[in-house]
C-alpha cells in the first residue's frame, strides 16, 4: 500500500479530530469536494461555513450539495467573499468552537487560472482561522507551489506555520520527497489545549 495522498492525509486529520457540535469553515469552496466531504462529518449541531470569492465556485459547491442528503446540506451556508473575514462571516456563537478549516489553495479547474489565492489574503485567513479554532482544533492547507504566483504563497505559507510558537500549538508539513516539478504538499497546526 503506498502513503496517502496529499488530500486523502488532510481529509484523514480532518476525520480525527471533528467531534460533535463543532463548526467547521472551508475556506476554499472551489468545486465543493472539500465542503461535501466536512458536512458529512459534522454532528450533534454543528455547522459548516463554506466560502470562496468566485460565484461560479460556489455554484458547483450548491450544485455538489444538492446530492446530498438534507440533513448533511441544511448544514452548510455558502458565503461569497475572502476567507480573510471569515471572522466576520461565523457567527460569534461558534469563535472559539471550530474543529478543523480546510484550506485548498491555488485556482479553479476548470476556471480562470489567474484567480489564485494569494499571500495577502491567505496569511490574515490563517490568523482568523487560528483564533476561531477550539483547543485541540485544526488548520490544514493544501499548497500548490506549481503555478505561477504558487511559489511566493507557499513560502509564505509555510512561514507562517514554522512560526507558530509551541506553547501555542503543533504544526507539521507532509510532502513526497521524490516527486518532480513542484508538488502539492500538506500543512497543518492543531491548536494546544492552554
Ligand atoms: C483549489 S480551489 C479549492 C478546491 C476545493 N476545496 C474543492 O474541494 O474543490 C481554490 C479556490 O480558492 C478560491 N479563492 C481564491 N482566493 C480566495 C479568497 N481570498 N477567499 C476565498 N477563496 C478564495 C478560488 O476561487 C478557488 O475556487
Amino acid at each position: 500500500m503506498g502513503f496517502l495522498s496529499i488530500l486523502s492525509f488532510a481529509h484523514k486529520c480532518i476525520e480525527e479530530r471533528l467531534k460533535p457540535g463543532d463548526a467547521a469553515i472551508d475556506a476554499t469552496a472551489g468545486n465543493g469536494n472539500d465542503t461535501v466531504f466536512m458536512a458529512r462529518l459534522l454532528t450533534g449541531g454543528g455547522h459548516l461555513y463554506s466560502m470562496d470569492i468566485q460565484q461560479a465556485a460556489l455554484d458547483h459547491t450548491r450544485r455538489k450539495l444538492e446530492a446530498e442528503p438534507a440533513e448533511s446540506r441544511e448544514r452548510v451556508s455558502l458565503h461569497l467573499g475572502s476567507h480573510a473575514y471569515m471572522a466576520s462571516i461565523v457567527p460569534p456563537e461558534h469563535h472559539g468552537k471550530v474543529g478543523a478549516v480546510m484550506f485548498n489553495l491555488g485556482y479553479l479547474p476548470g476556471q480562470d487560472h489567474a484567480v489564485i489565492t494569494t499571500a495577502e489574503s491567505t496569511l490574515p485567513a490563517l490568523e482568523a482561522a487560528f483564533e476561531l479554532l477550539r483547543p485541540g482544533g485544526i488548520i490544514t492547507v493544501v499548497v500548490y507551489p506549481g503555478h505561477p504566483g504558487g511559489e511566493r504563497e507557499a513560502a509564505a505559507v509555510t512561514e507562517w506555520f514554522e512560526s507558530r510558537p509551541q506553547s501555542m500549538a503543533q504544526s507539521f508539513c507532509y510532502r513526497f520527497m521524490n516527486q518532480r516539478n513542484s508538488p502539492p504538499f500538506l500543512l497543518a497546526v492543531e491548536k494546544r489545549h492552554s
